[in-house]
């Protein structure tokens, strides 16, 4: 009887004690953050996240809730840990004045992470100043975007919200593994360039998002492969777009993307092309020699596809001579233009299509 417990010991040792999780959790406050709004809290964040990525252990960083005031900032890896989570109650404010980030490429960056979760809370770029700056036609900086990924591997972002960003909402470049789950986006329908999602140059990537923005609600670029896209609410906005891909001769294809059961929202009077592939893109008409796209797109599916378009032409593959879209699959596809018959246009494209397919298909 006596030796029984002696005999456990170890052994509770070996399962008990790791159960005891030792997860580092690092609330924002304790570096200082101030849930005002106003003060700025850009160290604090900084400070907490150089904390958590020393860790060996996995780490939480927490964010109560309240405003907080960050200036564009970079969470950098390579970190000593895969597990640190950054769990937010409270909403990140970008400053009041748009040309304090509004020249940085992006407003909250991290770059070379690995294992990275973001859950919940809120960013609010306070876009509105910018955008009115652009639509005046005065010279204003180009703007920020909200949150970017670059160069970092098994990303999740769950519930969280994306407001009036300055440009971009999100941007994922360069990166393998990432999930976005009930990501939420929002902007006004005529704010220029903010896209909601951008992916390029990445794989693995899967969305399912509702997002009401000004330009394209998920646009991809070159190099983007095995990209998974289900129920995302599109509208207002410009639908799914495969394009800016005619800017460099030696830009990566874009392959196999499946696009299943997007359902734009009741606010869906104003998705303009909802199906779009764009090789000939030239922003502004000019240096874009020949209009002949680098580089290829291949199996792509669109899937249970229903909504209405706020332009006529509601498919429009539009692909280059040089090197033509293939593999291109549209599978019960139903989309409407003023309650009539919209039509579909496509120059260079091959596929197929099943099932019912509204406008005709033009494969
Ligand atoms: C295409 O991408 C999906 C994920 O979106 C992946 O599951 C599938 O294996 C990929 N297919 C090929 C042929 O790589």
């Amino acid at each position: 009887m006596t030796t029984c417990p002696l005999l456990f010991l170890p052994l509770l040792f070996l399962f008990i004690i790791p159960s005891f999780s030792s997860v580092t959790k690092l609330n924002v406050l304790s570096y200082g953050a101030k849930p005002d709004g106003s003060a700025d809290s850009t160290k604090a964040f900084l400070a907490a996240w150089t904390q958590a990525c020393a860790s060996t252990s996995p780490a939480s960083i927490y964010v109560p809730r309240g405003m907080f005031l960050l200036r564009n900032v970079k969470f950098q890896g390579q970190c000593k840990n895969r597990a640190i989570s950054i769990r937010l109650d409270g909403t990140l404010v970008a400053p009041a004045d748009y040309r304090a980030i509004g020249n940085a490429d992006s407003w909250v960056l991290f770059q070379d992470v690995d294992g990275v979760s973001i859950l919940g809370g809120k960013l609010d770029a306070r876009g509105t100043a910018l955008w009115a700056c652009k639509n005046s036609g005065k010279s204003c900086p180009s703007g920020a975007t909200s949150l970017s990924f670059s160069k970092s591997k098994n990303i999740v972002v769950a519930g969280l919200s994306s407001e009036n960003s300055q440009m971009f909402h999100i941007v994922i470049n360069g990166c393998q593994n990432v999930k976005m789950q009930g990501v939420t986006v929002t902007a006004s329908g005529d704010s220029p360039n903010t896209d909601g999602i951008h992916v390029q140059l990445s794989s693995g990537v899967i969305l399912n998002s509702k997002i009401q923005t000004g330009d394209d609600c998920v646009s991809i670029g070159p190099g983007a492969t095995n990209l998974w896209m289900e129920q995302i609410t599109c509208g207002p906005g410009h639908g799914i777009s495969i394009g800016s891909l005619g800017k460099d001769q030696n830009e990566a294809g874009v392959q196999n993307v499946t696009v299943k059961r997007p359902h734009s929202s009741e606010l869906r009077m104003n998705v303009q092309n909802p199906i779009l592939i764009d090789q000939n893109y030239c922003p502004g008409n000019n240096n874009c020699p020949d209009q002949v796209s680098g580089i290829k797109v291949s199996d792509v599916t669109y899937r249970d596809i229903h909504g209405t378009s706020a332009t006529q032409v509601a498919v429009n593959f539009d692909c280059s001579s040089k090197h033509p879209c293939s593999g291109i699959r549209l599978e019960g596809v139903s989309l409407t233009y003023k309650n009539e018959l919209a039509a579909a246009s496509c120059k260079h494209a091959g596929g197929t299509s099943f099932g019912v397919v509204q406008p005709t298909s033009c494969l």
